[in-house]
Order: structure tokens, then sequence, then C-alpha cells
């Protein structure tokens, strides 16, 4: 939630770059951003609702300065309460990720000490705090450190800050969730919320962790812990990214760059990740209940997670979404091995049960995570890393593939069979193949055309497919807004089915396992009620009123399902004219609760 860019350097224009780095953070949230410069001993900010867009920032010359894209918490989607928040004094800028539970109190206290609040935010709140505090010592540069260690150890619940002092070209930033990099170039210096807005300047990062500070100036970083102000040695990493990665190329959307990239990762991650899966194999074998936990897409993996490996594996293991975990730790005993889903590696709903499993009943930790250095990532006592490069368009989708190819691989390697787990994968990545060649493309296109203003959809799948009717309903539903639900093909008759009317688009998957007959006895039942048949499948059947013809692919069939629904929700989007890239109300990297 919330992407934060800072800059301390030669670059005398420093809010251009500043408004270069959010765009490429802007999936982070988007509903308002702002930037703010040092600038003849003062600070000067511009805030703006809406998307960046094509937007240009007008400031005068400057070396130092950050920037924010927000995603609401506190207080609505305004100007005033767009970030970064300035003192009384003018001093001190600030920009905020996250949401201080002990808002209420510490704003009482706030206008009762005679601030002027502009904002209904609780980030404001922080930065008169810093003032006050400031204003109690010497008013040096290590004063604004102390001062900003001495309120953010107030601040309950997980939190990012960055603070911009006017008085030197200083940033300082603290936090105790939310991620945040630091980057190192020649006399110039970056934070970030994400790596991949790094990459044009470089590659050289560390990553902080919860309860550091980091002092950023042109000429340097200084990493202290938090509470003590000692100072630390950072850990510099190296990173191996590609810029062209993290860039459109000649696409025009990420949802449709990274749909495109998805054979190449599955069929690396079929050469490539074989010991990672022996390995993840071995965990599961020694632990005393697995636990697969997830939110949203990664959820629908982690759930064909469970599917696979009691098919492939005949092994059962547990699955939950993130934020009912917690509630389920009662279970859990240090032989548990939870295995946590997560794309960004940062998702509270994940995190947070994480810490506390791991914390008090002593876990063990595997993650599925694609970015490297991520909370999940320094939390694991094992990773399996999706390698599926930088993924920008909130739409999850090679990172299902990603994770769906390494939990196959796993599941074969459980039962002794890794290599043809791995002949597996590569034959589903030349499925996928075939799903994105113009002419099955065409097809789902046309589709698009035919129910693009329908306001409900269904869509059903057993077994393995079960979970890809969930993640095929998700990708419509966040991105064309059109209402769709996944269900388990044998439960539709139990309620579901009174919701179907004349022409009611229904996706069936139908793949050629033991479901196939049950499957399409559903579809003649939906179908006999005037539902409209979107059939799914390797073979056609009188059932579909539309038939989209997919590979037959065995166990992999989840992943090559994946594919014709996400061009399906990116062909609804485009006809309905919503962004394909940063749908509304949603972010990509979901850090409050
Ligand atoms: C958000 C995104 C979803 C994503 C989910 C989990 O809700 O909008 O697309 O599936 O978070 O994200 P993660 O980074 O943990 O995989």
């Amino acid at each position: 939630m919330c992407g934060i860019f800072a800059y301390a350097g030669r670059e005398t224009q420093a809010a251009d770059m500043i408004l270069d780095g959010l765009r490429r953070l802007e999936y982070r949230g988007y509903d308002s951003w702002g930037v703010a410069v040092r600038n003849n001993g003062g600070i000067l900010t511009e805030k703006q609702i809406g998307k960046i867009g094509g937007a240009q920032v007008r400031m005068p010359e400057s070396t130092a300065g950050f920037g924010h894209t927000r995603w609401a918490t506190h207080g609505g989607v305004t100007q005033p309460n767009a970030h970064p928040h300035t003192d009384c004094s003018g001093r001190l800028a600030l920009i905020h990720n996250g949401i201080v539970e002990n808002f209420p109190e510490l704003r009482r206290e706030v206008i009762a000490a005679g601030h002027q609040l502009h904002s209904q935010t609780d980030s404001e709140i922080v930065v008169h705090l810093i003032e006050d505090a400031l204003a109690r010592q010497d008013g040096s540069a290590s004063g604004v450190e102390d001062a900003i260690r001495e309120v953010f150890a107030r601040l309950e619940g997980m939190n990012a800050i960055m603070v911009l002092d006017s008085a030197s070209d200083t940033l300082v930033a603290v936090k105790n969730g939310s991620p945040l990099v630091v980057g190192y170039g020649a006399e110039e210096n970056y934070i970030a919320s994400d790596a991949s807005a790094l990459l044009p300047h470089t590659r050289k990062v560390s990553f902080l962790s919860d309860g550091e500070m980091v002092v950023v100036t042109p000429e340097g970083v200084c990493l202290k812990d938090a509470e003590s102000g000692e100072e630390l040695e950072p850990e510099v990493t190296e990173l191996d990214w590609q810029v062209e990665q993290a860039e459109l190329g000649d696409y025009p959307h990420y949802l449709i760059k990274e749909i495109h990239e998805q054979p190449k990762i599955v069929r690396e991650i079929a050469l490539t990740q074989g010991d990672t899966a022996e390995a993840l194999a071995q965990l599961v074998r020694e632990s005393f209940g697995t636990f697969f936990i997830g939110c949203g897409t990664a959820a629908n993996a982690a759930l064909t997670g469970q599917y696979l490996f009691s098919r492939i594996a005949r092994f059962h293991v547990n699955f939950e979404v993130g934020s009912e975990f917690g509630y389920l730790e009662h279970f859990l005993t240090p032989r548990s091995l939870v295995i946590a889903h997560s794309q960004s590696g940062e998702t509270i709903d994940v995190i947070e049960p994480l810490t506390r499993a791991k914390k008090e009943k002593g876990v063990q930790v595997a993650a599925l995570v694609n970015v490297l250095g991520s909370t999940l990532y320094r939390m694991s006592d094992f990773n399996a890393l999706l390698n599926a490069g930088p993924e920008k368009s909130v739409l999850a989708t090679k990172s299902y593939t990603a994770k769906l190819a390494i939990l196959t691989l796993t599941a074969y390697a459980m039962d002794g069979r890794l290599e043809e787990g791995q002949e597996l994968l590569l034959r589903a990545a030349d499925l996928i193949e075939e799903q994105l060649s113009e002419e099955n493309a065409g097809r789902i296109a046309e589709l698009a055309e035919r129910i693009y203003e329908k306001e409900n959809m269904f869509v059903i799948g057993r077994g393995l497919s079960f979970a890809s009717s969930l993640e095929a309903a998700l990708k419509i539903k966040e991105v064309s807004y059109i209402h769709a639900e996944g269900f388990p093909g044998g439960e539709l008759k139990h309620g579901v089915i009174a919701l179907i009317e004349e022409d009611t688009p229904c996706v069936v998957f139908a793949p050629k396992d033991e479901t196939h007959g049950g499957i399409l006895s559903g579809a003649q039942e939906l179908k006999a009620r005037g539902a409209y048949i979107i059939g799914v499948s390797p073979e056609p059947s009188d059932a579909f009123d539309y038939y989209i013809p997919v590979g037959e692919a065995g166990n992999a069939s989840p992943l090559v399902n994946a594919v014709p629904a996400q061009i399906l929700a990116y062909n609804l989007a485009l006809k309905r004219g919503t962004d394909p890239d940063k749908p509304r109300n949603l972010a990509k990297s979901v850090t409050v609760k």
C-alpha cells in the first residue's frame, strides 16, 4: 500500500526524478500523490488527487526530496489528505505508510498543543509530534533523528515513516512494517518501497528490517537501531534484475505483458527449480502438519496446492486464507510447517498471523514468494523464490502460474517423481504458449465482445479446477468490475443456481480428468435454466454455447486453465473501458489490515 520514493544527491531536478520513481511504484496505491523537495532552506510540496498519468511537477531546482502515492486509509481521497504532510514551522515534511492505531489519542494531544491540522489523516499527526519533540531538543541534525525515534516509539500498529529535514539534505526513514529499500549510488542515495523502482539508478540495495532506521544524505547511508540509536552494519545486496523486466516495452499494459511472460517463467521453473522442489518436499515430509496460506490470487494458488498434493503425492496439507489463519493457530506446534504464498511478500494478512505463529508457537516457515528481500522472504526459514520478475499489474498473473509450477513440482518431488513433474511443466509451458496465439486470444476477444455488458457471471470447476474457477472469477471481478463468482461444480445446485437467468454467462472448466462427466452435467443443468455456457476444455461438448479449446495438460491443467481466464478478464476490461493495470479501489501490495 502506498509507494514511496526518496532521493538525496547531485541531481538538481530532484522533483522530476522523484515523480518518475513514483510512476514505477504507482501500482502500490493510486488514489492521490504528492512530492516534497528541499528548496532555499524550506520545503515545497505539490499534491494532486487521482493517478499520476502524464502529470508533471513544476518545482524549482532541488537536490533532495521525496514522493508518495496513496491508498487511503484515514481520511478520504482529497488533496489535503495526500502526502507529504508538513509541520507548522515548515522545516519538516513527512510521508507515511501504515495505520497509526493510537491515532485518536495522539490527535487530541496534537490539537491540545495548538497545531493547525490540514488533513484528516493519522500521518499528519506524526509530523507535528516530531516537531514538538524537536522543539524540546537542540534542533541539530541528530536532534531530528532522536525526535523521530522518540515519536516512532509511541506509534502503535505497523508503520513506516520518512521525514525530510529542510535544515539539511537529510532523509530519515524508520519502519516496523511496510517495506523500504535503500539504494546506493555515487554521491546520491535513494529510498523506495520497492527495489524495482531503483533499477534505473542502482542495483546496490539494502532491505530495511523492522525496527531499523536509516539516515540518507548525498554523502552516505547510515543504518541505526530505531530503539537504541546504535549504528548497524547494512547488508548490501546486488540485484541481478534487468530494467526491461520492469518496463512495458511494446505492450500497451503490464497485464497483457505479464500474461505473455508465463510460458518462459514456467519453463525456467521446470528447468531450474528441481532442487528447490526437493528441499521443500523434504520439509513437508519432516513436518507434522503443513498449512498452506495466502490471500487473493495467492490463496487460490495455495488451494490448488492442496489438491495437487492430494492427487500427485497422496499427502494431506491444510489450506486457509491468510486473514483467517490467525484464528486457527490453536492447532500449531513447533513441528508445524506453514508454507506462505505471496507475490509481494508484504501482505499484512499473511505476515501478521505468520509472525505470531512463529513467535508464539515456534512453527517453521517456508515461503513461495516473488520479491527478494521482502518481509516474508526475510522471516522464512526456507524460500522458494518464484523468479517471475517484477509484477506491476495489480492483477497477479505470472506470479500465480509460477506458484502453481513450484507446487506441482514439489508434489511430484514428494512422490519421488520430480522428472515427471518437470516434463509435465515443459508441456504446460507449450500449451500456455498455444493459448497466447493470435487465433486463441482472438476467440477470447470475440467472447468478451459478446458478454461484456453483463453484470453477473459464474465460473465452475471441480477437483483441480475448483480453485481455477475461483481465480478466473477473481480476475474478472478485479479488472472488469463484473460480478463474477467461482464455485465448485457440485455446489451450484445447492443454492447458486437460483441466480441463473436467461443468457447469464457461465464459464465451465472441463479438463479430461475424473471431473469431466460431473462438470458437464452441471453445465447442462445451467444450460437448461438459460445460462450461456462457455466451455474451457480439450474437447468440445453439446453443453457449450461458446468453446475455448485448451490443450490436455493432466495435472498441470490449473496452469493452462488460468490463461484463457486472464485473457478474458483483460479483454473485458478493454471493452468496459476500465484500467487493466490499476483497477479501482485495489492496490498491489496490501500492507494494512
Ligand atoms: C492484493 C492484490 C491481489 C493479490 C493479493 C495477495 O489483494 O490486489 O491481486 O492476489 O493482494 O498479494 P500477494 O502479494 O500476497 O500475493
